[in-house]
């Protein structure tokens, strides 16, 4: 499978934000052997969707539900709707700042799927869960629960270890393929063959320093990147580094 790199915004941009990495994105090389996806704010969607070439269009989150008086939410319909192909679920900033739980992530999950779009189902354990050596059973415990009724061949997993995020500590290849594997034996178990086709890419501190290192890993697919996703040298740098590893 080609390599899969995704930019997480978060809540950072600007109408000149949004400008001026379209412009430089615009003006890098084509990238090959991998596939290159942009979420930024919800207002944002339509500016980077008008103006960006070689970039697929995602979303950071959607509704619970599916339409109605949900004052402030989007659906996942309108999302697709949109152009967007991707859609962000379960994010530990939406689990740990938000309270969303396995339940609802297993429901936004579903959404997206059946508007026949694709999840990225993050799941990731704190550094309590790290250091205690319950790492594995958490993530399977999270993967267990959100994942039943999305189909495979619409998800995507994030590997994202919350004591990673932001924090410039960036897991070991060790740790982050080691985890992976431990992901791959999940979703062989739950989908069979299909689970092998299933992404998982790794989040958490991901830079243009790092990113070779951790493409390396026979179990890692791609990225989701943070901050370094604001900068469109630095997105591209990590971007073409996963696509070398694919050539
Ligand atoms: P950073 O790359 O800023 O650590 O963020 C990772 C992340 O949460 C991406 O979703």
């Amino acid at each position: 499978m080609a390599g899969l790199v995704i930019a997480n915004w978060k809540m950072h941009g600007s109408t000149a934000a949004v400008a001026e990495f379209v412009d430089q994105w615009n003006r890098l090389p084509p990238l090959g052997h991998v596939d290159t996806v942009i979420c930024p704010p919800y207002p944002y969607l339509a500016a980077v969707a008008d103006a960006m070439t070689g970039m697929v269009l995602g979303a950071q989150n959607c509704a619970e539900a599916d339409q109605g008086a949900f004052t402030g939410e989007v659906s996942a319909d309108m999302l697709a709707d949109w152009g967007c192909r991707y859609v962000l679920v379960g994010h530990s900033e939406r689990r740990s700042l938000y309270g969303e739980g396995d339940a609802q992530v297993a429901i936004k999950a579903r959404r997206v799927t059946a508007a026949g779009i694709k999840a990225v189902v993050c799941v990731g354990e704190t550094l309590d869960n790290r250091e205690s050596g319950g790492h594995e059973a958490v993530v399977g415990r999270q993967l267990q629960a959100s994942l039943a009724e999305v189909p495979a061949a619409e998800l995507v997993v994030a590997y994202e270890p919350v004591w990673a995020i932001g924090t410039g500590r960036v897991a070991t290849p060790e740790q982050a393929d080691g985890m992976h594997a431990v992901i791959r034996a999940h979703l062989h178990e739950q989908y069979g063959d299909a689970g092998n086709d299933v992404p998982i890419v790794y989040g958490g501190s991901v830079k243009p320093e790092n990113a070779a290192e951790l493409f390396q890993c026979p179990n890692i697919d791609g990225a989701l990147v943070g901050g370094a996703s604001l900068d469109a040298g630095s997105f591209w740098q990590i971007a073409s580094a996963m696509g070398a590893g694919r050539a």
